[in-house]
């Protein structure tokens, strides 16, 4: 069947969940503490922080940066809502960017564009798992003195110039959310290489609070209410965690799997007029859903209709971020606005088999040849 989720409770998962389960505790521990390493290993940083979700992720890394009240933060418009969110939770505010055409991530000339006295950091998505132009994003960021926030929710395992993303930036951000590459439910990660950020991040997402473990001498006496800075609960239980555990061990052939499903994609909707994404020189993506995008509104407006129709799920793009009714900004980013009348995404979970991502693009095709 074709979905953008597939069960992510297997007979690993049921096992390890077990474990925890057996515990006197299910709360963050050393589940949490062994998901982390496998993660930034996978990623080859040299710490991360898991936490309860990808906007919590966001979250941590703007706060442990500093961002706060009068700063402005870079951000492309075409986006889900929780990357701009991030930042209004801070106090600061999200300064949208366009997007390129032909990758749908950040547009560096609109970005430097953006840039003011007020800008303290930039947040590159990598959008439906196509990593992003990162040299020329990270040469504006050196120039201007930014911070660079990537976020890497839909994203894991993509490459960009022989380098994952989330360890290409000052922190790197996950989302394991139920439909993700992989999933823990709900649950986050940010990976950095700066020990100082990473204690930042492990004191924010628990109250601003060292760990009684961690407390050494008399401290342990008297600092278990010891509060070094204003943070949040956005820990992440070892129940999540066992989760995460076992579905990294699967990950090679989930992704080898989408990429399967997704070249199906690319060869069959050649045939037809239909835009398909493309991708930065030495660039790796990882497939997390198919994006696909129509000569106009009315051909993907027919699409849609056709898939509900025959009930095949499919997503349509973001509604821009500064077209949202809590931004309403009335500025006019054009390609981020043209793109997303245009365009609508399909699954591309492992478990599509050729057959059925074939008669996919005929039921697609078909409607676009007939408009
Ligand atoms: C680009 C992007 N950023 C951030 C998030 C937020 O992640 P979460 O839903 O885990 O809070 C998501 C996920 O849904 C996302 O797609």
């Amino acid at each position: 069947m074709i979905s953008f989720e597939e069960p992510i409770i297997g007979i690993e998962e049921k096992k390890l969940l077990n474990e925890v389960l057996n515990k006197s505790s299910v709360a963050q521990g050393p589940y949490v503490e062994r998901f982390e390493k496998i993660i930034s290993s996978y990623c080859n940083t040299k710490f991360a922080s898991a936490c309860f979700n990808g906007t919590a992720a966001l979250h941590l890394a703007l706060a442990a940066l500093d961002i706060k009240q009068g700063d402005e933060v870079i951000v492309p418009s075409f986006t889900f809502i929780a990357t701009a969110n991030a930042v209004t939770y801070t106090g600061a505010k999200p300064v949208f960017t366009d997007i390129k055409k032909n990758t749908l991530c950040l547009d560096p000339n609109s970005l430097k564009k953006k840039i003011t006295n007020k800008t303290k950091a930039i947040i590159p998505v990598h959008v439906f798992g196509n990593p992003c132009d990162m040299n020329s994003i990270k040469g504006l960021a050196k120039e201007n003195d930014l911070s660079v926030i990537e976020d890497a929710a839909e994203a894991i395992g993509a490459v960009y110039r022989g380098k994952k993303v989330g360890s290409l930036s000052d922190i790197g951000c996950f989302s394991f959310y139920n439909n993700k590459i992989i999933s823990t439910g709900e649950g986050g990660m940010c990976l950095t290489d700066n020990q100082e950020l990473n204690g930042k991040l492990k004191l924010l997402r628990s109250q601003g609070k060292v760990k009684n473990e961690d407390l050494k001498g008399d401290d342990f006496i008297e600092k278990k209410y010891y509060h070094e800075m204003l943070g949040f609960n956005y820990r992440m239980t070892d129940l999540q965690a066992a989760i995460g555990i076992s579905q990294m061990k699967k990950i090679d052939d989930n992704l080898k799997s989408r990429k399967r499903v997704a070249k199906i994609y690319e060869n069959e909707f050649k045939k037809y007029d239909i835009n398909i994404m493309k991708n930065e020189t030495s660039s790796n993506p990882v497939y997390w859903i198919y994006p696909i995008i129509f000569k106009n509104k009315k051909i993907k407006m027919q699409v849609g209709k056709e898939l509900r129709k025959k009930e095949i799920p499919f997503l349509s793009f973001f509604w821009p971020c500064h077209k949202q009714p809590f931004y309403d900004s009335p500025e006019t980013l054009p390609i981020t606005e043209e793109v997303s009348e245009r365009g609508l995404s399909i699954p591309c979970i492992p478990s599509i088999s050729d057959e059925e991502a074939i008669d996919l693009t005929r039921i697609i095709g078909n409607v676009v040849k007939n408009a």
